[in-house]
Protein backbone atom coordinates (compact mmCIF):
# COMPACT_ATOMS: atom_id res chain seq x y z
CA UNK A 1 0.00 0.00 0.00
CA UNK A 2 1.22 3.29 -0.68
CA UNK A 3 1.81 6.03 2.21
CA UNK A 4 0.10 8.89 2.51
CA UNK A 5 1.08 11.98 0.49
CA UNK A 6 2.59 13.96 3.82
CA UNK A 7 4.56 10.85 5.38
CA UNK A 8 8.12 12.29 5.69
CA UNK A 9 11.36 10.93 5.05
CA UNK A 10 13.06 10.95 7.82
CA UNK A 11 16.98 11.26 7.97
CA UNK A 12 19.16 10.34 11.20
CA UNK A 13 22.20 11.30 12.05
CA UNK A 14 24.42 12.07 15.41
CA UNK A 15 24.50 15.89 14.34
CA UNK A 16 24.54 18.15 11.29
CA UNK A 17 26.34 15.54 8.72
CA UNK A 18 23.23 14.04 7.42
CA UNK A 19 22.29 17.27 5.88
CA UNK A 20 24.80 16.80 3.28
CA UNK A 21 22.81 13.50 2.54
CA UNK A 22 19.36 15.66 3.03
CA UNK A 23 20.58 18.20 0.38
CA UNK A 24 20.94 15.80 -3.05
CA UNK A 25 17.58 14.17 -1.91
CA UNK A 26 15.81 17.18 -2.07
CA UNK A 27 17.23 18.39 -5.33
CA UNK A 28 15.59 15.16 -6.19
CA UNK A 29 12.48 14.91 -4.33
CA UNK A 30 11.75 18.68 -4.02
CA UNK A 31 8.13 18.41 -2.67
CA UNK A 32 9.44 15.46 -0.09
CA UNK A 33 8.24 16.21 3.50
CA UNK A 34 11.69 15.96 5.53
CA UNK A 35 11.96 15.19 8.72
CA UNK A 36 15.91 15.58 10.15
CA UNK A 37 16.99 14.23 13.46
CA UNK A 38 20.37 14.82 15.19
CA UNK A 39 21.24 13.25 18.49
CA UNK A 40 22.58 15.97 19.82
CA UNK A 41 22.64 14.01 23.51
CA UNK A 42 25.19 11.51 21.59
CA UNK A 43 27.16 13.37 19.36
CA UNK A 44 30.16 11.88 18.33
CA UNK A 45 29.35 9.24 17.64
CA UNK A 46 32.65 7.90 16.36
CA UNK A 47 34.26 7.88 20.12
CA UNK A 48 31.16 5.51 21.19
CA UNK A 49 31.48 2.07 21.22
CA UNK A 50 29.84 -0.64 19.06
CA UNK A 51 27.62 -1.79 21.90
CA UNK A 52 26.15 1.55 22.72
CA UNK A 53 25.46 2.30 18.91
CA UNK A 54 24.10 -0.87 18.67
CA UNK A 55 21.40 -0.12 21.57
CA UNK A 56 21.39 3.74 20.94
CA UNK A 57 20.31 3.60 17.42
CA UNK A 58 17.61 1.51 16.43
CA UNK A 59 15.90 2.76 20.05
CA UNK A 60 16.44 6.31 19.09
CA UNK A 61 15.15 5.48 15.69
CA UNK A 62 12.21 3.44 16.62
CA UNK A 63 10.81 6.63 18.66
CA UNK A 64 11.39 9.23 15.90
CA UNK A 65 9.23 6.63 13.53
CA UNK A 66 6.62 6.42 16.54
CA UNK A 67 6.35 9.80 16.70
CA UNK A 68 6.96 11.37 12.68
CA UNK A 69 5.43 8.31 11.04
CA UNK A 70 7.99 8.43 8.21
CA UNK A 71 7.53 6.47 4.45
CA UNK A 72 11.32 5.58 4.97
CA UNK A 73 14.38 6.48 6.92
CA UNK A 74 17.64 7.37 5.81
CA UNK A 75 20.49 7.01 8.28
CA UNK A 76 22.88 9.42 7.31
CA UNK A 77 25.86 8.22 9.21
CA UNK A 78 28.70 6.24 8.51
CA UNK A 79 29.05 5.40 11.88
CA UNK A 80 25.45 4.52 12.54
CA UNK A 81 25.29 2.96 9.47
CA UNK A 82 28.32 0.19 9.41
CA UNK A 83 27.28 -0.29 13.60
CA UNK A 84 23.86 -0.44 13.57
CA UNK A 85 22.47 -1.21 9.89
CA UNK A 86 21.51 -4.85 10.68
CA UNK A 87 20.30 -3.80 14.09
CA UNK A 88 18.00 -1.12 12.80
CA UNK A 89 16.96 -3.04 10.04
CA UNK A 90 15.81 -5.98 12.21
CA UNK A 91 14.02 -3.66 14.66
CA UNK A 92 11.77 -1.68 12.37
CA UNK A 93 9.27 -2.46 9.33
CA UNK A 94 9.83 0.45 7.29
CA UNK A 95 12.70 0.87 4.15
CA UNK A 96 15.96 1.89 5.95
CA UNK A 97 18.57 3.02 3.68
CA UNK A 98 22.11 3.30 5.17
CA UNK A 99 25.13 5.42 4.63
CA UNK A 100 28.55 3.24 4.27
CA UNK A 101 31.56 4.21 2.75
CA UNK A 102 32.34 5.09 -1.29
CA UNK A 103 35.06 2.42 -1.38
CA UNK A 104 33.44 0.88 -4.63
CA UNK A 105 33.13 3.93 -6.81
CA UNK A 106 36.54 5.21 -5.20
CA UNK A 107 38.09 2.04 -6.44
CA UNK A 108 36.79 2.81 -9.97
CA UNK A 109 38.14 6.09 -9.70
CA UNK A 110 41.75 5.68 -8.31
CA UNK A 111 44.58 5.78 -10.96
CA UNK A 112 47.36 5.21 -8.90
CA UNK A 113 45.42 1.93 -6.72
CA UNK A 114 45.78 3.48 -3.63
CA UNK A 115 42.86 5.03 -1.80
CA UNK A 116 42.21 7.17 1.36
CA UNK A 117 39.37 6.44 3.96
CA UNK A 118 38.73 9.10 6.63
CA UNK A 119 36.21 8.45 8.53
CA UNK A 120 35.15 8.78 12.27
CA UNK A 121 37.54 6.46 14.91
CA UNK A 122 34.59 4.29 15.42
CA UNK A 123 34.12 4.13 10.99
CA UNK A 124 37.12 3.40 10.05
CA UNK A 125 38.17 0.23 12.42
CA UNK A 126 34.63 -1.41 11.38
CA UNK A 127 34.66 -4.76 9.78
CA UNK A 128 32.01 -3.52 7.04
CA UNK A 129 34.51 -1.63 6.28
CA UNK A 130 36.97 -4.22 5.77
CA UNK A 131 34.46 -6.10 3.98
CA UNK A 132 33.73 -3.33 1.23
CA UNK A 133 37.39 -3.08 0.64
CA UNK A 134 38.16 -7.15 0.30
CA UNK A 135 35.02 -7.07 -1.90
CA UNK A 136 35.65 -3.93 -4.29
CA UNK A 137 39.21 -2.92 -3.78
CA UNK A 138 40.89 -6.08 -3.29
CA UNK A 139 43.42 -5.45 -5.75
CA UNK A 140 43.59 -1.66 -4.34
CA UNK A 141 45.91 -0.67 -1.02
CA UNK A 142 43.11 1.00 1.32
CA UNK A 143 44.46 3.50 4.06
CA UNK A 144 42.37 4.57 7.01
CA UNK A 145 42.27 7.09 9.22
CA UNK A 146 39.87 8.23 12.01
CA UNK A 147 39.17 11.91 12.84
CA UNK A 148 36.99 13.20 15.53
CA UNK A 149 38.61 16.43 15.37
CA UNK A 150 36.61 16.63 11.72
CA UNK A 151 33.44 16.44 13.03
CA UNK A 152 34.11 19.26 15.64
CA UNK A 153 35.21 21.32 12.82
CA UNK A 154 31.94 20.92 10.30
CA UNK A 155 29.51 21.19 13.29
CA UNK A 156 31.39 24.72 13.93
CA UNK A 157 32.22 25.96 10.57
CA UNK A 158 28.07 25.10 9.88
CA UNK A 159 27.22 27.42 12.49
CA UNK A 160 29.41 30.00 11.33
CA UNK A 161 32.73 29.41 13.33
CA UNK A 162 36.07 29.87 11.56
CA UNK A 163 37.90 25.92 10.92
CA UNK A 164 41.29 25.40 12.46
CA UNK A 165 42.97 24.43 9.46
CA UNK A 166 45.13 22.21 11.99
CA UNK A 167 42.50 19.87 12.05
CA UNK A 168 42.52 19.56 8.18
CA UNK A 169 46.09 19.37 8.06
CA UNK A 170 46.17 16.16 10.65
CA UNK A 171 43.02 15.26 8.56
CA UNK A 172 44.93 14.70 5.89
CA UNK A 173 48.40 14.05 7.23
CA UNK A 174 46.81 10.77 8.94
CA UNK A 175 46.70 9.15 5.19
CA UNK A 176 49.07 10.49 3.86
CA UNK A 177 51.79 10.06 6.14
CA UNK A 178 51.22 6.23 6.43
CA UNK A 179 53.58 3.93 4.45
CA UNK A 180 52.49 4.27 0.46
CA UNK A 181 50.06 7.04 1.49
CA UNK A 182 52.07 9.91 -0.48
CA UNK A 183 50.12 8.01 -4.04
CA UNK A 184 46.47 8.11 -2.34
CA UNK A 185 44.72 9.81 -5.76
CA UNK A 186 41.17 9.17 -4.07
CA UNK A 187 39.89 9.92 -0.44
CA UNK A 188 36.30 8.46 0.16
CA UNK A 189 34.75 11.06 3.05
CA UNK A 190 33.36 8.29 5.32
CA UNK A 191 31.43 10.38 7.93
CA UNK A 192 28.58 12.75 6.45
CA UNK A 193 30.23 15.44 8.03
CA UNK A 194 32.96 15.71 5.74
CA UNK A 195 31.20 17.14 2.90
CA UNK A 196 30.84 20.27 4.83
CA UNK A 197 34.76 20.58 4.80
CA UNK A 198 35.65 19.32 0.99
CA UNK A 199 36.59 22.74 0.06
CA UNK A 200 39.05 23.14 3.02
CA UNK A 201 40.17 18.90 2.56
CA UNK A 202 40.43 19.79 -1.25
CA UNK A 203 43.12 22.59 -0.69
CA UNK A 204 45.13 20.92 1.86
CA UNK A 205 45.30 17.85 -0.05
CA UNK A 206 45.55 19.43 -3.61
CA UNK A 207 44.25 19.08 -6.86
CA UNK A 208 45.60 15.77 -7.75
CA UNK A 209 43.43 14.46 -5.48
CA UNK A 210 39.75 13.38 -5.53
CA UNK A 211 37.04 13.47 -2.42
CA UNK A 212 34.51 11.67 -3.12
CA UNK A 213 31.10 10.69 -0.87
CA UNK A 214 27.85 8.06 -1.21
CA UNK A 215 25.23 11.08 -1.20
CA UNK A 216 24.10 11.51 -4.77
CA UNK A 217 23.79 7.78 -4.79
CA UNK A 218 22.06 7.56 -1.22
CA UNK A 219 19.71 10.11 -3.21
CA UNK A 220 19.41 8.29 -6.08
CA UNK A 221 18.39 5.27 -4.04
CA UNK A 222 15.53 6.82 -1.78
CA UNK A 223 14.27 8.63 -5.22
CA UNK A 224 14.04 4.45 -6.79
CA UNK A 225 12.73 3.15 -3.33
CA UNK A 226 10.15 5.90 -3.79
CA UNK A 227 9.32 5.77 -6.96
CA UNK A 228 5.34 5.95 -7.61
CA UNK A 229 4.08 7.05 -4.40
CA UNK A 230 2.22 10.36 -4.01
CA UNK A 231 3.94 13.42 -2.94
CA UNK A 232 2.50 16.80 -1.52
CA UNK A 233 2.35 19.25 -4.69
CA UNK A 234 4.09 21.88 -2.85
CA UNK A 235 6.79 21.53 -0.74
CA UNK A 236 6.39 22.15 2.93
CA UNK A 237 8.52 23.58 5.93
CA UNK A 238 10.40 20.60 7.29
CA UNK A 239 11.23 19.45 10.63
CA UNK A 240 14.33 19.14 12.37
CA UNK A 241 14.48 17.62 15.66
CA UNK A 242 17.67 17.62 18.26
CA UNK A 243 17.73 15.25 21.18
CA UNK A 244 18.03 17.29 23.97
CA UNK A 245 22.01 17.51 25.46
CA UNK A 246 23.45 19.49 27.96
CA UNK A 247 26.25 20.48 26.45
CA UNK A 248 25.09 21.48 23.15
CA UNK A 249 21.64 23.66 21.77
CA UNK A 250 20.25 23.23 18.16
CA UNK A 251 21.71 26.04 15.70
CA UNK A 252 19.76 29.05 15.06
CA UNK A 253 17.02 28.31 12.48
CA UNK A 254 18.70 30.57 9.50
CA UNK A 255 21.19 27.29 9.23
CA UNK A 256 18.75 24.64 8.89
CA UNK A 257 16.45 26.88 6.26
CA UNK A 258 18.75 26.58 3.00
CA UNK A 259 18.07 22.87 3.88
CA UNK A 260 14.09 23.36 3.81
CA UNK A 261 13.83 23.33 7.59
CA UNK A 262 10.98 25.42 9.26
CA UNK A 263 10.99 24.14 12.55
CA UNK A 264 13.13 22.87 15.28
CA UNK A 265 11.97 20.58 18.24
CA UNK A 266 13.81 19.54 20.92
CA UNK A 267 13.07 15.66 21.74
N1 LIG B 1 28.15 11.97 10.77
C1 LIG B 1 28.60 10.77 11.36
C2 LIG B 1 29.17 9.79 10.33
O1 LIG B 1 28.82 9.85 9.18
C3 LIG B 1 29.40 10.72 12.62
C4 LIG B 1 29.84 11.90 13.38
C5 LIG B 1 30.04 11.56 14.85
O2 LIG B 1 29.04 11.64 15.55
O3 LIG B 1 31.16 11.19 15.26
O4 LIG B 1 29.94 8.94 10.66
Amino acid sequence: MNPAADAPILFFDSGLGGLTVLGPTRALLPTAPIVYAADYAGLPYGQKSEAELAARVPALLGRLVERYQPRLAVIACNTASTIALAHVRAALDLPIVGTVPAIKPAAALTRTGTIGVLGTEATVRQPYVDDLSARFAGDKRVLRYGSPGLVTAAEAKLCGEPVDRQVIARAVGGLRDQPGGDAIDVIVLACTHFPLLAAELQAVAGPSVRLIDGAEGIARRVADLTHGQPWPAAASPGIAAFTRSAERLPPPLATLAPYGIGRIETI
